[in-house]
């Protein structure tokens, strides 16, 4: 760990790799202890390593997010060893994709288990912390498929789950200066879409060819700094693919927040500033809704 001491305390799960990992080093990098949670202890090395090379603070933590006592220990053990928990990132994630009349039980409980079985251990346990600081942030990841995809009703109905148990937080904890997002990514280059790609026997390059021609930006998003946009809403927000897409580049994602019904505060304060959202741009319905 480095010798400053961080302010805030964040935990990732599935953080060993892909977005997870991106999430936990963009918020170390922003200041946060990170405890980089993944099933495997070890594997979340490197993850903590690169952390640590770039200064920042990050704990390696075992643990499976769908078993109750692996969770209430790792919460225990980041707040004995980083300090009391008030950002989570909900992230970890597996896929077990068939058709329905292929799809066995062991495939829907997994990917319920993992995903919101998972969400709402992590959820439950950190929320104490987060009360008793009278502030916290809850980004759990959801995906374009939670509106339906083929041969995923398991990985569709669990990430719909993630956006009612996302709205049905923020409604239960706003008042204690909690907020709780949902992030709902299109397609992410990740070790899970060259997972979906060897199951359904294409080459990535094909495979991404084919999701990148279905998406209106034309390109596919890649794991990156990310989590400390989500967690400015106001709460029980979705960020839905094409903005999570534009931030993975690393471009400016302009004001995502636009989409947010109601708009967030932080859009609303642009534009009440005549900050460039505000200048030279015809007001739209959400303008004149918003105030
Ligand atoms: N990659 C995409 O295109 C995409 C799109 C939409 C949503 N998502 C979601 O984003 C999240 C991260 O996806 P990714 O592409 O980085 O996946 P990934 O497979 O690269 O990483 C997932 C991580 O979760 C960990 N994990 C799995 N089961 C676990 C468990 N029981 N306990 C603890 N950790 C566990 C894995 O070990 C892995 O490190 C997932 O929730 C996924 O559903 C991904």
């Amino acid at each position: 760990m480095s010798q400053s001491a961080p302010s805030r305390v964040a935990i990732v799960t599935g953080a060993a790799r892909g977005i997870g990992e991106a999430t936990a080093r963009k918020l170390a990098a922003d200041g946060l202890a990170v405890a980089v949670v993944d099933l495997d202890e070890g594997a979340c090395a490197s993850a903590v390593t690169a952390i640590h090379d770039a200064g920042g603070t990050a704990l390696a933590v075992g643990a499976d997010v769908s078993d109750a006592a692996q969770v209430t220990a790792a919460v225990e053990r980041v707040v004995v060893e980083l300090g009391a928990p008030t950002v989570l990132v909900n992230n970890a994630g597996v896929l077990r994709d068939n058709l329905l009349f292929k799809m066995t039980e062991d495939d829907w409980e997994t990917v319920m288990a993992v995903h919101l079985r998972g969400a709402f251990l992590f959820s439950r346990a950190v929320q104490k912390h987060m009360v008793d600081a009278g502030w916290g942030r809850i980004v759990s990841l959801s995906s374009t498929s939670a509106l339906g995809n083929r041969g995923q009703a398991n990985y569709a109905a669990a990430k719909a789950g993630i956006q009612g148990f996302t709205k049905t937080l923020a409604i239960e904890l706003g008042r204690f200066g909690i907020t709780a997002n949902a992030v709902a990514p299109g397609f992410i280059v990740t070790d899970m879409t060259a997972a979906t790609a060897a199951r359904v026997g294409m080459e990535f390059a094909d495979f991404e060819k084919a999701a990148v021609s279905q998406i209106p930006v034309g390109r596919a998003g890649r794991p990156a700094p990310r989590a400390s946009r989500p967690a400015t809403c106001r709460g029980g927000a979705c960020l839905r693919g094409p903005e999570w897409s534009r931030s993975a580049r690393g471009s400016s994602p302009g004001c995502v927040r636009r989409r947010c019904r109601p708009p967030c505060r932080a859009a609303t304060r642009r534009r009440g500033s005549g900050g460039r959202a505000g200048r030279g741009r015809r007001r739209t319905r959400w303008d004149r809704r918003s105030r």
